[in-house]
């Protein structure tokens, strides 16, 4: 029988040098969309999948981050004694069972690869997930979810997938499709950033993963790759080439790229559309807004 997920893996020890100030004194997964962090979607998500175990990849400055999952029992009680009982359900969300979250420290930046090789003494031998929760995905069915549905199936390794404009592809991993099966991909190889002319294809790696333990051997002696970084990519393409299987996975959703302020942006004003309280008074406004610039132009 193949072996459920249950642990998951969130590298977030980068600096968020992308969105200083404001990242000088909060970590960039406490910023909001809307009124939840994003590490708050990345949990979401991942509770949906059946996640039991969370693993934390941190670094220096990220204590606000432990902080966010602790309970906090005068907050409790005056929203019990006031009966506002949706805020007190809003907050439950936010706690986590004691020992169900562990933390591990990145001392050096030194990639991704590097950061999820960190918690291979908590993973251990079992397949595990590994979220980057600057991917933030909105879909009917969790991303993740859809993906451990189709791993319970396939088994070996599997990352989200999705389709970039090819002069987009160097700034992602991307997939040498061997065969493609329409919702999933079975890869021949991964690049991670490659040159223009040299990427295998338009189809990107995106922040979800379900890897073997395999890959953390391997990532323990990988040398850097692209942007003298050690990277999951190149370790994940290593399995390829021992002969076991990778595949892509094409996630029915929408991806927002919370990295960067464009797309975080836009996740915001999604975010909020899809809010029943919001919709009215934020999508009127963003109407006004929009015939204001068509009248400027
Ligand atoms: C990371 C991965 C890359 C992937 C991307 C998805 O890159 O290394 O393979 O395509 O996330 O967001 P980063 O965006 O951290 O440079």
């Amino acid at each position: 029988m193949k072996r459920k997920v249950t642990k998951a893996v969130f590298p977030v020890a980068g600096l968020g040098t992308r969105f200083l100030p404001a990242t000088k004194s909060i970590p960039k997964e406490i910023m909001t969309l809307v009124d939840k962090p994003l590490i708050q979607y990345a949990i979401d998500e991942a509770r949906a999948a059946g996640i039991k175990e969370f693993i934390f990849v941190t670094s220096r400055g990220k204590g606000a981050l432990e902080d966010y999952f602790d309970h906090a029992p005068e907050l409790e009680s005056s929203l019990r004694k006031k009966g506002k009982k949706d805020l007190l359900s809003t907050l439950k969300n936010t706690n986590m069972e004691s020992g169900a979250i562990a933390y591990v420290r990145q001392y050096k930046a030194l990639g991704l690869g590097h950061a999820v090789g960190c918690a291979h003494r908590l993973i251990g031998n079992e397949p595990f997930a590994v979220i980057l929760p600057d991917d933030v995905i909105a879909a009917d069915t969790p991303c993740l979810q859809q993906m451990t549905e189709a791993h319970a199936e396939t088994g070996g390794c599997m990352v989200a997938a999705m389709e970039v404009p090819p002069e987009k592809a160097s700034a992602y991993g991307v997939l040498d499709v061997r065969e493609d099966m329409g919702s999933m991909v079975s890869v021949n190889g991964m690049v991670e950033k490659p040159a223009k002319e040299e990427a295998p294809s338009n189809l990107a790696v995106i922040g979800r993963y379900i890897l073997t333990p395999d890959v953390l051997k391997n990532l323990n002696k990988m040398k850097k790759g692209a942007g003298g970084e050690i990277q999951l990519t190149d370790a994940i393409a290593k399995e390829i080439q021992a002969g076991r299987d990778v595949y892509g996975y094409r996630f029915r959703g929408q991806r927002f790229d919370c990295g960067s302020k464009a797309g975080y942006l836009q996740a915001t004003v999604a975010f909020g559309l899809a809010r029943a309280e919001l919709k009215d008074e934020f999508g009127s406004y963003l109407d006004e807004m929009l015939s204001m610039r068509q009248a400027a132009e």
